[in-house]
């Protein structure tokens, strides 16, 4: 399958998330947020619509990481260095922005899937696990005044991950928002206070 975005053709498969409006919001705010040759790592990448669309209208350096790796195979297939890793487990440098589309679903055990698919929305039964275990680490792989571009949902509870954020130092401005169905989708930009 293929879509055109932005000046950007991304194919992908059935083993990675397609590309949606989440997608599309982040990659949006990115863009509107880079401002010149920027390090760059996303996180999540999928099938790496967003890395693909920084590469190409930005002159930011950019890579990909995800656990499934289906989808950093698909992202290097449009273009962009990417790695198979849980989370930031596997990362050791510091980035000037660190961008994720996380799994932001609340599931409970009997909405759990198995495959891929469910790992790309799966956010744990009030869905913020995998939000929460990023957080932790992201400071540590940012440069000071670095910032996380996050995308969330009023479903994923909005002012809880604000205040998990504030809690570990960061200033938080909601730079994007979109009303989706039955949903409200907001980017978060969260910037490390400097040292
Ligand atoms: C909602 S999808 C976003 C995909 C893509 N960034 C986009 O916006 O279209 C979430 C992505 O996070 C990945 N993911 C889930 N848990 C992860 C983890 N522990 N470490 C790295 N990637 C993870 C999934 O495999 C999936 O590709």
């Amino acid at each position: 399958m293929n879509i055109h975005y932005k000046n950007t053709n991304i194919k992908f498969t059935q083993k990675v998330y397609e590309p949606a409006e989440d997608s599309f919001l982040l990659a949006e705010t990115a863009l509107s947020i880079i401002k010149n040759s920027e390090n760059i790592l996303e996180v999540g990448c999928g099938s790496g619509i967003i890395c693909a669309v920084i590469k190409k209208n930005t002159h930011a350096k950019i890579m990909g990481i995800d656990i499934n790796p289906y989808a950093a195979e698909c992202t290097r297939d449009n273009g962009v260095e990417a790695i198979r890793g849980d989370l930031l487990n596997s990362i050791r440098g510091k980035f000037d922005i660190i961008i994720f589309n996380p799994p932001y679903l609340p599931t409970d055990d009997s909405e759990r899937t198995i495959g891929w698919i469910n790992i790309a929305l799966d956010g744990g039964t009030n869905g913020r696990k995998i939000i929460d275990r990023f957080l932790e680490d992201a400071g540590s792989n940012l440069v000071d005044n670095g910032k996380i571009l996050m995308l969330v949902s009023s479903l994923t509870g909005i002012e809880e991950v604000e205040s998990k954020m504030k809690s570990l130092g960061f200033q938080i401005e909601e730079r994007n928002t979109e009303r989706f169905n039955f949903e409200q989708l907001v980017v978060i930009v969260a910037t490390k206070a400097r040292k």
